[in-house]
């Protein structure tokens, strides 16, 4: 796995077409030395495939999954499913899953285990409200989300998992997290990794900032020493920011 890479999130948008086209665009000028994900929604997964095949520099990755395996829950995708898709990334405990559809930690644990059972890299999202960090409880917060939904894997286990810290109130709302301050948590995520699994594993882990990044604001925020890269909301919308985005984590 690269420790750097840039995910971009289509969260519920655009059409089958506008899908299509939105790939092939971004695929068609994503720097040779690079390397993306792209989560599209569910459905896109399996068309989109053919524009990707033999560019071993993109991926796709699902935005959601059921903690179970199989069975009785009508509407809902498991791990095996998405395998058997050829997915090979999977976002999990997205801010807005676990405002809007009350995801807890417990079940986050559920959901990581279940993708690694399937050989689908989790991309763990953690972050703050604003109201937890304006109470000075940042850190509180990430570690009871690291810990609750990570601890239970073993050393080779979390070795396959991707963290992205995503403060809540960056996200969608143009104000993303200045450098500093993301650093500054993203290296307290690396040193709480540490200290369970040790300065090896943890030094492998890729760890993404996610919340309003843009084409003139990820260039700072990558340059810092433990932002390995990006998960991208909505400038991964638009070819133009998104390739602009990707360049900033990939200079040539
Ligand atoms: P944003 O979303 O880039 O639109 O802020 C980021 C995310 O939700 O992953």
């Amino acid at each position: 796995m690269s420790r750097k890479l840039v995910v971009g999130n289509w969260k519920m948008n655009l059409t089958l077409e506008q899908s299509k086209e939105l790939i092939q665009d971004v695929v068609g000028r994503v720097p040779f030395h690079s390397y993306i994900v792209i989560a599209p929604p569910v459905a896109y997964l399996h068309p989109l495939k053919e524009f990707i095949v033999g560019k071993k520099n993109v991926h796709l990755a699902a935005q959601n999954v059921h903690h179970e395996e199989f069975g009785a829950f009508t509407g809902e995708l498991s791990a095996p499913m998405l395998a058997s898709l050829g997915v090979e990334y999977c976002i999990v405990g997205h801010s807005e899953r676990r405002t809007h559809f009350k995801e807890k930690n417990e079940t986050l644990a559920q959901k990581i285990t279940q993708l690694l059972n399937h050989e689908i890299t989790p991309i763990y999202c953690v972050g703050e409200t604003l109201e937890q960090r304006e109470k000075g409880r940042t850190f509180e917060v990430i570690k009871k989300q690291l810990k609750e939904a990570l601890f239970h894997l073993e050393p080779e286990q979390i070795e396959q998992v991707i963290i992205a810290y995503e403060p809540v109130w960056a996200i969608g709302t143009g104000k993303n997290a200045t450098p500093e301050q993301a650093e500054e948590v993203h290296s307290f995520i690396r040193k709480y990794i540490a200290n369970k699994y040790g300065e090896d594993i943890a030094s492998e882990i890729p760890i993404l900032y996610g919340g309003s990044i843009n084409a003139s604001n990820a260039s700072a925020l990558f340059s810092q020493p433990n932002i390995d890269g990006g998960l991208v909301g909505g400038a991964s919308l638009n070819a133009e920011d998104f390739i602009q985005i990707i360049k900033a984590n990939f200079p040539n």
